[in-house]
């Protein structure tokens, strides 16, 4: 038996509510490995049909962790961000994603004087999983048609974050959609 999305979401949920913490983390880490090794499932949501996107395939009410699957179009590049107070796991489905980690330089007084320099850089080939702890500021670099399966401990949208720009050294607080907004 393939093991499955759904298998999937409810290992991640028993591990969560036991251990939301490093360990739970390097458990959801090897899950989502065993998931990759799943081909119809990487048919299914990351597959040369899937059109670009960004789909939502789970989010957990009790944990509060979703789980999404990025089909890519043309390759690019982000600035470094951070996720706020979310971890992230993600796993490469096809193509690569260089992962870069960076670390603030500067005393963080002058939001618009900053400087960052690389900590790690590491690529993720099909099927391999990286993870960016809560508060870690990255950036990835993917070739066209790249797809990966990413794991967040909550939905992004409902948290701060904040946004790096090399060019201008400067940081913008990137603010919660709030439950209202239009
Ligand atoms: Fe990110």
């Amino acid at each position: 038996m393939s093991y499955t999305l759904q298998d999937f979401c409810a290992e991640i949920h028993e591990i969560l509510v036991a251990e939301n913490n490093a360990d739970g983390r390097e458990k959801v880490h090897q899950k989502l490995e065993q998931l990759l090794g799943n081909e119809t499932f990487i048919e299914q949501f990351c597959g040369p049909d899937k059109p670009e996107g960004v789909y939502k395939l789970n989010e957990d009410p009790t944990t509060g962790a979703v789980v999404l699957c990025h089909v890519m179009g043309e390759g690019a590049m982000s600035p470094p961000h951070d996720h706020g107070a979310s971890w992230a796991i993600y796993g490469q489905a096809t193509e690569h994603t260089v992962m870069r980690e960076w670390y603030r330089t500067d005393d963080g007084s002058d939001d618009e004087d900053i400087s960052l320099e690389k900590n790690s850089e590491y690529r993720l080939d099909p099927g391999q999983v990286g993870l960016f702890n809560p508060g870690v500021i990255h950036s990835i670099e993917y070739p066209d048609n790249a797809r990966f399966v990413r794991v967040t401990g909550v939905d992004l949208d409902r948290i701060d974050r904040k946004a790096y720009n090399l060019k201008h050294k400067s940081v913008k607080t990137i603010r919660a959609a709030s439950a209202d907004a239009a």
